[in-house]
């Protein structure tokens, strides 16, 4: 047997996996980057007209896995393909400043992405620009760079680099053309205060904000993900667990609202899922996976009150058996009153045990969600998102 053959065509949860678990992956659409995307079209919009005869530099802003990077890549590939069949020689370069953290490196490796062959040494940067605009300007070549992760990016003694790559066009003047624009990134607001004020008030000017997403943001992100680019086969993922994915991460939630970390937990629980044996991701899979990077205290857990323990008990063991997100609290106080019984305990009244039910929720250890589809009006339900029960059940010692 082909083994190659037998990891393409043989799983039962993924088609394309490295569609979840590349970094690299630039997908064929960025639901939710709309307004981004927009600005910087009308930002380059003079750029495509007249390449050369102004050059543009951007900054974004957002937090930890807003898109700020694939919206870049997104925007500079198309860019290319734009310029391209209108005959122009358009290069798209992305530096990651955390990997390249001096002007040195930067300037090679635009030297190398424009097909310049240098000696590796012997050269100061200043020398190396200068040779990337004189290869620009006999080449004919337009260039934008996107610094990313720019706060990484040395500031030595005296010497702003920034304020240099801000100048570079002027710097270098060739035939009064302007080759290089530039996407700055960070994320850290305060980052671009700190600078100058001739360039931070230019900078300011073009400024594009990353909010992080909500939960229905990151679920239409997902769903992307699985069903346009074919990551996964559409029935291992229900929309249980997109919701739940989307309940754990969405900003408004009290989650990061960050896109990479909902991926993450998809592409894991896949991966659990598979192992298991199953053709589709269990909403115990994706509690399993988010357990470990969970704020939940395993300290905490042990600490509990003893009835606390066994509402607990009973929450978990009316999910296993349910095997969804919910279960009613009704259940749930079923099962405590017999678990009661078995030790020999007075069950707490009602009122008590919901008491007990808010301190839980306020732990994070379970939540609760009022739904009114019921026939008898408004019911409670409960869920344990952030721990995988097998490893709360653990801890719960009576
Ligand atoms: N709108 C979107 N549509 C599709 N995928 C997205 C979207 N936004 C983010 N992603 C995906 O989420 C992940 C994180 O995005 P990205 O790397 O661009 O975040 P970032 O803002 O650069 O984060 P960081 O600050 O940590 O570098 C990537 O896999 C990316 O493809
Ligand atoms: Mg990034």
């Amino acid at each position: 047997m082909d083994i190659w053959e037998y990891w393409d065509t043989h799983s039962r949860i993924f088609i394309n996996e490295d569609r979840l678990s590349s970094l690299e992956y630039v997908p064929l659409r960025l639901p939710h980057r709309d307004n981004q995307l927009n600005r910087l079209a009308e930002i380059f919009r003079p750029v495509i007209k007249k390449p050369g005869k102004v050059s543009q530099k951007v900054v974004f802003i957002g937090r930890i896995g807003t898109g700020k990077t694939v919206t870049a890549k997104f925007f500079g590939k198309k860019l290319e393909k734009y310029l391209h069949r209108k005959g122009i020689l358009f290069k798209y370069i992305h530096i990651n400043c955390h990997k390249d953290r001096s002007l040195y490196p930067i300037s090679q490796k635009i030297a190398l992405e424009i097909g310049l062959k240098i000696p590796l040494r012997g050269y100061s940067y200043y020398d190396i620009f200068h040779l990337i605009f004189r290869t620009l300007s006999n080449e004919n070549i337009f260039i934008l760079v996107t610094l990313d992760e720019i706060d990484y990016l040395s500031k030595r003694k005296g010497e702003n680099n920034i304020y240099f790559l801000s100048r570079i066009n002027d710097e270098f003047l060739e035939e009064d053309l302007s080759r290089i624009n530039f996407i700055f990134i960070s994320r850290n607001p305060s980052f671009f205060e700190k600078l100058e004020n001739s360039i931070k008030s230019y900078l300011m000017h073009n400024k594009i904000d990353f909010p992080p997403y909500t939960s229905t943001e990151i679920i239409d992100i997902l769903q992307e993900r699985i069903i346009v680019e074919k990551a996964m086969r559409k029935k291992a993922v229900s929309d249980e667990i997109l919701e739940l994915i989307g309940d754990l991460t969405g900003y408004e939630k009290g989650g990061p609202g960050d896109a990479r970390l909902a991926i993450e937990i998809l592409w894991k629980a896949g991966i659990r899922a598979e192992r298991k044996g199953r053709s589709f991701i269990e909403i115990e899979d994706v509690r399993e996976v988010y357990s470990t990077i969970s704020p939940i205290r395993i300290e905490d857990i042990k600490n509990l009150d003893r009835h606390e323990k066994m509402i607990l008990i009973a929450t978990i063991n009316a999910l296993k058996n349910s095997k969804t997100r919910y279960v009613s609290t009704r259940e749930v106080i079923e099962r405590y009153n017999i678990l009661c019984e078995s030790y020999n305990l007075k069950p707490r009244k009602r009122t008590k045990i919901w008491e007990y039910i808010k301190i839980l929720e306020k732990m994070g250890i379970l939540n609760t969600k009022i739904s009114s589809k019921g026939i008898r009006g408004k019911t409670t339900h409960i869920s344990i998102d952030k721990i995988s029960l097998e490893r709360l059940k653990k801890n719960l010692e009576l």
